[in-house]
């Protein structure tokens, strides 16, 4: 199909998986793989918006990845701190607009303040709405909202008679970014280990065997071209 005539989905959502079975196969330390894996997400943005996806979110760290070794959690973490740093000197040019979702509670203070200043300048940038996914899950994206909203309905913002799911969805992380269309995994593995689970109900999902440090517009343009052979009925009749 050609690029012209295909339907980009407009939220794009990514697990970006396979990094240690990349660097395995090629008898690196499995930090190699998160460091080229890193190198692609990057690139992975601009082809996103080239190809004309609105949101693109990816997920980069989950609430279950802090049972890993704690090496391989310091490289991630330090890959982050990189990112957020060099994204804030080049915020201008890319017009990105990057937001964090997940519990930013447990990050290190430094990493925070940089995810804080990253937000806050970028905000009024007009380019790709790209979200980043750290010490995230999507269990405790609902428990925190459940908090929030509760806290609203104590000090009277709300009546609990009059919370629907338009008030519940803008107390999660993603606030009021449209639903994910189309949601792709690397790596073969078929399970969305706790990623957007409000947010995917709805999305169609692309599974490959490609490992995430392989990954590249042509394979971004295959999940698109996926996304195009699918009937979306939201539960209708077509
Ligand atoms: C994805 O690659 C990156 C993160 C989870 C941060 P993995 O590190 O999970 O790679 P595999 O699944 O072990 O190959
Ligand atoms: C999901 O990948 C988390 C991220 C990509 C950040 P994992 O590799 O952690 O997921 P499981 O353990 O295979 O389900
Ligand atoms: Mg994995």
């Amino acid at each position: 199909m050609a690029e012209t005539e295909l339907k980009i989905p407009k939220h794009v959502a990514i697990i970006m998986d396979g990094n240690g079975r990349w660097a395995k196969k090629r008898l690196l330390p499995r930090t190699a793989g998160h460091i080229q894996g890193s190198k692609v997400a990057e690139q992975i943005c601009e082809d996103a918006y080239n190809l004309g996806i609105e949101y693109l979110t990816i997920y980069a760290f989950s609430t279950e990845n802090w049972a890993r070794p704690q090496k391989e959690v310091d490289t991630l973490m330090d890959l982050l701190r990189k990112y957020m740093k060099d994204s804030i000197e080049r915020s201008t040019k890319n017009n990105m607009v990057v937001k964090v979702l997940g519990d930013k509670s447990r990050l290190a203070p430094d990493l925070i303040e940089s995810i804080d200043k990253l937000e806050k300048i970028t905000e009024n940038n007009t380019g790709l709405k790209f979200n980043v996914a750290i010490n995230y899950g999507g269990r405790d994206e609902i428990v925190r909202a459940v908090k929030k909203l509760y806290g609203d309905i104590e000090n009277g913002t709300y009546c609990i008679e009059d919370v629907n799911e338009e008030i519940f969805e803008s107390y999660l992380d993603t606030g009021n970014v449209p639903a994910v269309d189309l949601m792709i995994r690397t790596s073969g593995e078929l399970r969305t280990s706790n990623f957007l689970p409000w947010q995917l109900t709805y999305a169609e999902l692309y599974f490959t065997d490609v490992l995430w440090p392989d990954f590249n517009k042509k394979e971004l343009q295959k999940a698109i071209e996926y996304y195009n052979k699918r009937d979306r009925r939201f539960g209708g009749v077509k």
